[in-house]
């Protein structure tokens, strides 16, 4: 059995099998953008629907917001970002290519079997390390002096060409729970929330990333699914913990990730707006190793204190038990979209060797994907493309499809038919052959066992039912 090696490997997998594609190809490519296919729409939108069940509708304290991308750029001075939100750069002397500094300094100490971080090291900080233990590119060139960029995206919205300068600027928005923060008054007022509730959203977020040379993991446009969860800042202890642990747990039970792939990595130096910081980070083979995937963030009172200061509006909470007034504290889950959808596809990619009918060695790719994820549920395939059959397989497609998504394919061989649908992870694939003409029965193909039964196609509903737990 064979697992995805390199990011090479992966992205030419992920093309082929239609999940993602190179944004703008035909003009030589966009850097750090991708565009996702079909399958990988499918399979997104099922993670995020999981994602909103797990978070929404399993729950009776927390509610959905879908805000703009764009919004007051006051709102990223307050919320820290124009000031703060800095990535670090060097560059290769002599090849001209860069670097995120703290990357390529724990790179090169990892090369050494020294697991230390660079996390949130400021450049004077990044600049001494590498003078201390005089730190090259990977190619063994000498390196510029650290310099800090600025990660937000700017835009002129709302401005002619000419009139367009810094003061005019707008933003698009760099993570999406600032939106959240903008509207918390609005849901108190309109929705009559107590504390603590959570507002939860699903979103683009945009950054200038210097250096994304890691497929989905590290983008310029991105999407993230975020929670943020007001409550009373006594309860912060037990609600990190409970917070954690659910959150480890849908990435388990949810995502079907093996828990040993799985870790959490406390922040040892916090971003400006934490005050306790851990991450949920896989062990992505095809980065080397474990990295974020989702962020847990104590974020205190920062970010409501920032909006009142900067918007003149009261943004604390009347306790109507206590009659007490303050501003309520946050307790942040923030999961990449795509950084989840990598994670997904790297785990289930499997690589099989087999016999086929003939006796011969064969081999096949079979995404092992939870069924809730599995873009396609059922493909629908005649054995041949004559009319009769055609006819009988439309008559089942359409007798299921309004509960499942569907496939039907009537080109190539079945056993090629077959390797297609295991590819992009379909867990049942049904025949329909000339003896269903007589018996009114098809045959039911099972993904991961490949193991085959004949139904009764009257009896197929109940089946599939009882097979996706519905
Ligand atoms: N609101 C908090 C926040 O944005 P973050 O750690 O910067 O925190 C949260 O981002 C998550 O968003 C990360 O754990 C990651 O999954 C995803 N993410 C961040 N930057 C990304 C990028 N450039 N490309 C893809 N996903 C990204």
């Amino acid at each position: 059995m064979k697992k995805l090696e390199n990011l090479d490997q992966f992205k030419s997998w992920a093309k082929e099998a239609g999940f993602i594609y190179p944004s703008s190809e035909i003009y030589g490519g966009f850097a750090a953008i991708y565009d996702y296919g079909h399958y990988g729409v499918l399979l997104k939108n099922n993670i995020q629907r999981a994602w909103e069940k797990s978070i929404v509708q399993n729950r009776n304290d927390v509610v959905q917001l879908d805000s703009g991308i764009y919004m007051h750029p006051k709102t990223w001075v307050a919320s820290g970002h124009v000031g703060g939100f800095d990535d670090v750069l060097v560059e290769d002397k002599k090849t001209h290519k860069r670097y995120r500094a703290d990357h390529l300094i724990e790179e090169w100490f990892a090369k050494k079997g020294d697991e230390r971080s660079m996390d949130k090291k400021t450049a004077a900080e990044l600049a001494e390390v590498i003078k201390t233990y005089n730190i090259k590119s990977p190619e063994g060139n000498d390196i510029t002096e650290p310099r800090s960029f600025n990660l937000l995206v700017k835009s002129n919205l709302g401005t002619t060409d000419a009139t367009f300068n810094d003061e005019n600027v707008t933003y698009l928005r760099g993570e999406t729970c600032q939106g959240i923060y903008l509207e918390y008054k609005n849901y108190i007022d309109t929705l009559r929330l107590k504390l603590p509730f959570g507002i939860a959203q699903v979103g683009k977020a945009f950054r200038n990333e210097l250096v994304a040379r890691q497929f989905v993991f590290r983008t310029r446009e991105f999407e993230q699914m975020e929670m943020q969860y007001f409550h009373k800042p006594e309860d912060k202890q037990r609600l990190f913990e409970e917070w954690k642990n659910e959150r480890m747990k849908w990435h388990i039970e949810e995502m079907g990730i093996s828990s040993e792939n799985l870790r959490f990595k406390e922040h040892d130096k916090l971003i400006f707006y934490a005050t306790a910081a851990f991450d949920i980070e896989y062990n992505y083979r095809t980065l080397s190793g474990f990295k974020e995937v989702e962020g847990i963030h104590d974020r205190g009172d920062y970010d409501l204190t920032q909006h009142a200061k900067f918007s003149g509006e009261k943004l604390d909470y009347f306790d109507q038990e206590t009659g007490e007034r303050f501003v309520p504290h946050i307790m942040e889950t923030s999961v990449g979209l795509n950084r989840t959808l990598m994670m997904v596809l790297e785990e289930a990619w499997t690589e099989e060797e087999l016999i086929n009918s003939n006796g011969e060695k064969d081999s096949r790719i079979v995404l092992k994907l939870k069924k809730s994820l599995a873009p396609i549920k059922v493909a629908i395939l005649p054995l041949s493309k004559k009319p009769d059959l055609q006819a009988k397989a439309l008559e089942v497609q359409n007798m299921i499809r309004k509960d499942y998504m569907t496939q039907y394919d009537e080109t190539a061989s079945i056993g090629k038919r077959y390797r297609r649908q295991d590819e992009i992870g379909t867990p049942y694939c049904v025949t329909i052959d000339f003896d269903t003409l007589n018996d009114n029965a098809v045959t039911i193909r099972e993904r991961d066992t490949m193991k085959q039964e004949r139904i009764v196609i009257t009896e197929l509903k109940q089946y599939l039912m009882e097979k996706f737990n519905i």
